[in-house]
């Protein structure tokens, strides 16, 4: 079996009287694909917002490799090889894609001026153009365009190629397609099986149950700040993963199911 490059152990957050993680604990296997998955305002987000470095949990641990580590930036994470895109995400609107896509790491001429060196232009922009076609931007893209003239899905996307294009050991999507159409949609699932098949893992955030189905090893399932399920996703069936979600019972689904479809 497949080494855990990331444990999390019995993490609680509270907002207020709020219980939003209670003694969440998971594993994140070396080169799989995780869904993390639950209704709206389960925890999913709180959850990879305390791997990630945005939030501090109130206990808990969290171990990479099995090195106990303590996360306090996105910074701490991302130097630990944890890359996440969050939810909403946060590009600079009036930076050029390409420098988004670099923001914080623009390739430099190897110069005597250090950090003054100036960026690479050329480097950065031939780059951003690959990237963008990677995760299935089709649209011609000015690389040297401002974000803000973007689309929330093409933005979605440059913020997606950014964190691949760092081959990060675990990358966290937080709900990398919405509000993208059916080429991005797919750009970024395909990414999702190219990473995985180069041996890292992911962390994939979603409501969209097909495409759990379609790429991810394992799912776990949030529900009121915690996990209540996990499924192997080989051995499952959309249903049981519904019901798990929903609290609802199997049997009820299924007949539920059969009904619309005519009572058969
Ligand atoms: N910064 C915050 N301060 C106070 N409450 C918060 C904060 N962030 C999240 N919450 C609350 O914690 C709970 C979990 O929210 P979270 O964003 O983790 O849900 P989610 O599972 O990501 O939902 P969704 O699918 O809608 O994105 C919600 O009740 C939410 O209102
Ligand atoms: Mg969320």
């Amino acid at each position: 079996m497949a080494a855990d490059i990331l444990r999390i152990a019995h993490l609680h957050k509270h907002f207020g009287g709020l219980h939003a993680l209670n003694d969440v604990s998971l594993v994140v296997r070396e080169g799989e694909v995780l869904a993390l998955l639950g209704d709206n305002g389960a925890g999913k987000s709180t959850l990879i917002k305390t791997i990630s470095g945005v939030h501090r949990p109130d206990s808990g641990e969290i171990f990479v490799r099995d090195r106990q580590v303590t996360i306090r930036s996105a910074r701490d994470a991302i130097e630990l090889g944890i890359e996440t895109i969050h939810q909403d995400t946060s590009l600079a609107p009036d930076l050029s894609i390409a420098r988004n896509l670099f923001l914080g790491r623009e390739p430099t001429h190897m110069s005597w001026l250090g950090v003054l060196a100036p960026m690479r232009r050329d480097e950065i922009a031939a780059a951003a153009t690959q990237l963008l076609g990677r995760v299935g931007i089709t649209k011609r893209l000015d690389a040297a365009a401002p974000v803000r003239m973007l689309s929330g899905g093409e933005r979605q996307s440059i913020a997606i190629s950014r964190a691949m294009q760092f081959a990060a050991k675990v990358i966290i999507l937080d709900e990398p397609t919405n509000n993208l159409g059916v080429e991005e949609t797919n750009g970024v699932l395909r990414f999702i099986r190219e990473v995985r098949d180069a041996g890292h893992s992911v962390v994939l955030v979603t409501h969209n149950l097909h495409h759990v189905f379609q790429v991810a090893d394992r799912a776990v399932v949030m529900r009121q700040g915690q996990i209540v399920a996990g499924f192997d996703i080989a051995l499952s069936s959309m249903v049981e993963v519904e019901a798990a979600i929903t609290g609802a019972d199997v049997a009820e689904l299924l007949a539920a199911g059969a009904a619309a479809q005519g009572g058969r």
